[in-house]
C-alpha cells in the first residue's frame, strides 16, 4: 500500500515536471514523463523528421518548444523570419552534445562542426583563411576541377558505350571526382577512381552519414548505456567501427607529410600548413589547440561534409533534369550558345542565367541539410519573443523555408524560371534562399561547393543527354535519410551529344 502510494506520488511528480515549461517557453506538444515528445514525432511524418517538424509548426506556429527525454528542450524553428533571426543570433551559435558526432572525434570536443566558443572561432578562422588561400572558391583550382571532370566524363562515356541501350548506373559516381578536388587541397594527392581502399573509405563515409539522424542524434542517452548497448549506439547513429579505419588512413597521410619535413619547405596543402602551425605553437603555447587529434578530426569532418553534400546536390540536379526534359533542353541550348564547343568555365557563369536558375531550383526542391547542423543556446535567449533556455537544441528548418508557399508559389513544382527576371536574362537573388545557412555558423565550404556543383552539373548536361530508362519508374526524388539527405541510386539512358 505504502509502495503504491509512493509510486503514484513519484509518477505524478514526474508528470508535473515533464509537462511544466519554463516561463515564456514556445508553444508546442507535450509528451510523456521521462520520454518527452519523441515517441510521437513519427506520427506526423514516419520517414522525414524535418517534414514532421514542419507539420507540427503548422499547428503551433513558427517557433515550437518540446522536450525529448526528461529535460532536454528542443526548439523547432520553421518560418523564414524566425529562422533568419535565429541564424543571426550569436547566443544560438552553440552546438548540442551529439554522441554520434563525438564518436567521430575520439570522444572529445574536436573538429569544426560540433565545437563552440573560442576553440571553434580559432580553428574555423584558421581553416577558412588557409583553405581559401589553397583554392576554396578560387579559379586557381579550376584546372584541377576540369581534369577530374574529364575523367568522370570518360567513365560515363565508357559505361554508356558498353551497354547496348546506353544505360548507366549513376549511383555514387560523382563522389570520387568531388572528393579528389577537396583532397588535393587538404593532402595534395588524388585517388585513383578504382582504388579499392578509396572505395572502401567512401563507402564507410556514406554509411556514417546515412546512419546519422539529426533528430534522434539529440536524444540524451547516458554514456554508460551507449558504451554497453550496441542497439542504443545504432539507434542514434554511432558507427565507431567505420570511423577507426578512416582515422588510421588520415594518420598515415599526416605521417607521410611529416616525414617529408614540411616545416622547412613551402606548405603545399592544408596538412602542411596545419603541421607548421602545430610546430610553431608547440614551442610558444603549451596549452595549444593545434594538435594531431584535432587535425585528424577536422579532416574527417571536411571529408565527410565535402564528399556527401556536393555529390548529392549534383545527383539531385541530374534527377530533376531527367524528370523535366524541357528544362534540360533549355539548359543545353543556353550552354551551347554561350560556351560554343567548350566546356563551361567559372568565367561563363554570369552569362548562364538559366543554368544558374536550374542549379538554384534543384537546391531549393531537394535540400541536402534540411535542419542545417543543429544549433544550441549558449545562454538564455529569445526567438520571436519566446524564451529559449540555455542548453536548448535549436533545429532550424531550412527545408521549410525553401518550401514555404508564402515565398514560393507551388513550392513542390520544379520551375527554374522562378529565379529569373521576366525576360529570363537575370537571376533574382531571393532573401528566402539560403541552403548553406547564414551567419557565423554558415557552411565553411560553400564557395568550393558552389563552384564544383556548377562546373560538374553544367558540363555533364552540356556533354550528355540524360533520359529516363524505358519501362522503369522515374528516378526518385525521395531522399535517403541521414545526417544529411542523399539521393537514391538511379540509372539513366546517357547519350553523348554531338
Ligand atoms: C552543396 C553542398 C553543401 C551544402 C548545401 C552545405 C550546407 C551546410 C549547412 C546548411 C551548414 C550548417 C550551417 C549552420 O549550422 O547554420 C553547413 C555547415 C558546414 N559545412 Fe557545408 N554544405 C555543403 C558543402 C560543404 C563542403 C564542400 C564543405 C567542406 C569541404 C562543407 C563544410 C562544412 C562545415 C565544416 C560546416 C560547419 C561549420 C561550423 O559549424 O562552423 N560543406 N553546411
Amino acid at each position: 500500500m505504502i509502495f503504491e502510494f509512493c509510486l503514484t506520488i513519484f509518477l505524478v511528480g514526474l508528470t508535473i515536471k515533464a509537462t511544466k515549461r519554463p516561463h515564456n517557453f514556445p508553444p508546442g506538444p507535450r509528451g510523456l514523463p521521462l520520454l518527452g515528445y519523441l515517441p510521437f514525432l513519427s506520427s506526423w511524418d514516419p520517414q522525414y523528421p524535418h517534414k514532421a517538424m514542419k507539420k507540427i509548426s503548422e499547428v503551433y506556429g513558427p517557433v515550437v518548444g518540446m522536450y525529448f527525454g526528461p529535460s532536454k528542450p528542443i526548439i523547432s524553428v520553421c518560418g523564414h523570419e524566425a529562422v533568419k533571426e535565429a541564424l543571426h543570433n550569436e547566443d544560438l551559435d552553440g552546438r548540442p552534445y551529439i554522441p554520434a558526432a563525438l564518436g567521430r572525434t575520439f570522444g572529445e570536443h574536436l573538429g569544426l562542426m560540433f565545437v563552440m566558443g573560442q576553440f571553434w572561432q580559432e580553428q574555423r578562422r584558421f581553416a577558412m583563411r588557409h583553405l581559401r588561400d589553397l583554392g576554396f572558391g578560387k579559379t586557381s583550382i579550376e584546372d584541377q576541377m576540369t581534369d577530374e571532370l574529364g575523367d568522370l566524363i570518360k567513365d560515363i562515356e565508357n559505361e554508356s558505350e558498353l551497354d547496348p541501350e546506353r544505360i548507366v548506373d549513376l549511383k555514387g559516381i560523382f563522389q570520387v571526382s568531388v572528393i579528389n578536388i577537396l583532397w588535393a587541397i587538404i593532402a595534395g594527392e588524388r585517388f585513383q577512381r578504382n582504388d579499392p581502399k578509396f572505395q572502401e573509405l567512401l563507402r564507410a563515409n556514406e554509411m556514417m552519414f546515412r546512419a546519422g539522424n539529426p533528430v534522434r542524434g539529440n536524444i540524451p542517452i547516458p554514456a554508460f548505456v551507449l558504451k554497453h548497448f550496441r542497439f542504443a549506439r545504432e539507434f542514434i547513429g554511432i558507427k565507431s567501427e567505420l570511423i577507426k579505419p578512416f582515422q588510421k588512413f588520415v594518420q598515415v597521410t599526416i605521417d607521410d607529410h611529416q616525414q617529408q619535413n614540411p616545416c622547412e619547405g613551402e606548405a603545399r596543402d592544408f596538412i602542411d600548413v596545419y603541421l607548421k602551425e602545430m610546430n610553431k605553437q608547440k614551442d610558444e603555447n603549451p596549452s595549444t589547440n593545434f594538435t594531431n587529434k584535432q587535425l585528424i578530426s577536422m579532416i574527417t569532418e571536411l571529408f565527410g561534409a565535402g564528399a556527401e553534400s556536393t555529390s548529392s546536390s549534383i545527383g539531385f540536379a541530374i534527377i530533376h533534369l531527367i524528370r523535366d526534359q524541357q528544362a534540360q533542353q533549355k539548359m543545353q541550348i543556353e550552354l551551347d550558345q554561350v560556351c560554343g564547343q567548350f566546356f563551361p568555365t567559372l568565367n561563363h557563369r554570369s552569362s548562364l542565367p538559366y543554368t544558374e536558375a536550374v542549379l538554384m531550383e534543384a537546391q531549393r526542391c531537394s535540400t541536402i541539410a534540411p535542419f542545417a547542423v543543429p544549433h544550441s543556446a549558449v545562454k538564455d535567449t529569445h526567438i520571436q519573443g519566446y524564451t529559449i533556455p540555455k542548453g536548448s537544441v535549436v533545429l532550424l528548418n531550412l527545408d521549410a523555408v525553401l518550401q514555404d508557399s508564402k515565398y514560393w508559389k507551388d513550392p513542390e513544382v520544379f520551375r527554374p524560371e522562378r529565379h529569373l527576371n521576366e525576360d529570363g536574362t537575370k537571376v533574382i537573388k531571393s532573401d528566402h534562399f539560403y541552403p548553406f545557412g547564414l551567419g557565423r555558423r554558415m557552411c565553411l565550404g560553400d564557395s568550393l561547393a558552389k563552384n564544383t556543383y556548377f562546373l560538374f552539373t553544367a558540363a555533364l548536361i552540356k556533354k550528355f543527354r540524360f533520359e529516363p530508362v524505358e519501362n522503369e519508374p522515374l528516378p526518385s526524388l525521395n531522399p535517403k535519410i541521414g545526417f544529411t539527405l542523399g539521393y537514391q541510386g538511379f540509372k539513366a539512358v546517357v547519350t553523348p551529344r554531338s
